[in-house]
């Protein structure tokens, strides 16, 4: 545990949110820690300088940056960035890029990902946003979902925390089954990262 403020003698557990586009989830995330004592988001890091995540950050007053792929790959500046904030728990929340050797090393079993659909299905390299529900729509599928699960070194692998499901009706449109899953994402991924970082940070549960 890295973040102790000594001020309040609370441990405060620093998340940092990678995200590459809209940031919709980033921003519910952040709304729903805002009132708490021992877990806030502090930072935003996204890979594309255009994301509309930073629009958001500014206006929540959450500092954010950008990296390039090869920065991401090499490892070496985003995790400096890290350190500077004192980041103890990633979240990946639309984060199209897949996590390099050097943050998994630094983040054992503390990186967590959102996949908008019922994994294993719908999943792997380039399968992300609208493509996985249309993904959904065109195999007739009759229910889709979202997928928490910690990351490894492939897309959209990794131990499973939960899982959520909605009903796909054959009259469904792509759009449709989006509006669904993001209810669906909204709803759960706060809580779901709250119990991940209660178990992965067991010691400060008293203080919480
Ligand atoms: C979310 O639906 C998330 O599950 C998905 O991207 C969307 C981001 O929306 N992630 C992936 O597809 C990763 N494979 P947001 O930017 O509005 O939060």
């Amino acid at each position: 545990m890295t973040g102790f403020v000594q001020k309040t003698g609370f441990f405060m557990t620093n998340i940092a949110i990678f995200a590459s586009g809209n940031g919709s989830n980033a921003e519910n995330i952040i709304s729903y820690f805002s009132g708490s004592s021992t877990i806030r988001v502090t930072l935003i890091v996204s890979n594309k300088e255009e994301a509309y995540v930073h629009t958001r950050a500014k206006a929540l007053e959450i500092p954010s940056c950008t990296f390039s792929k090869a920065e991401f790959d090499g490892g070496v500046p985003v995790l400096d960035a890290l350190r500077r904030y004192d980041i103890d728990f990633i979240v990946l929340a639309g984060f199209l890029l897949k996590v390099s050797q050097p943050l998994l090393d630094a983040f054992p079993g503390r990186i967590l990902n959102i996949h908008p659909a019922l994994l294993p299905k719908h999943g792997g390299k380039g399968m992300y946003g609208d493509r996985v529900h249309q993904a959904v729509v065109d195999a007739g599928d009759t229910e889709s979902g979202i997928t928490i699960h910690y990351i490894n070194e492939n897309y959209d692998e990794g131990d499973i925390l939960f899982q959520a499901t909605c009903d796909v009706l054959p009259t469904d449109s792509a759009d449709d089954v989006a509006k669904k899953v993001h209810e669906l994402e909204y709803l759960h991924f706060p809580e779901v990262i709250e119990k991940a970082l209660k178990k992965a940070f067991p010691l400060s549960d008293g203080d919480r």
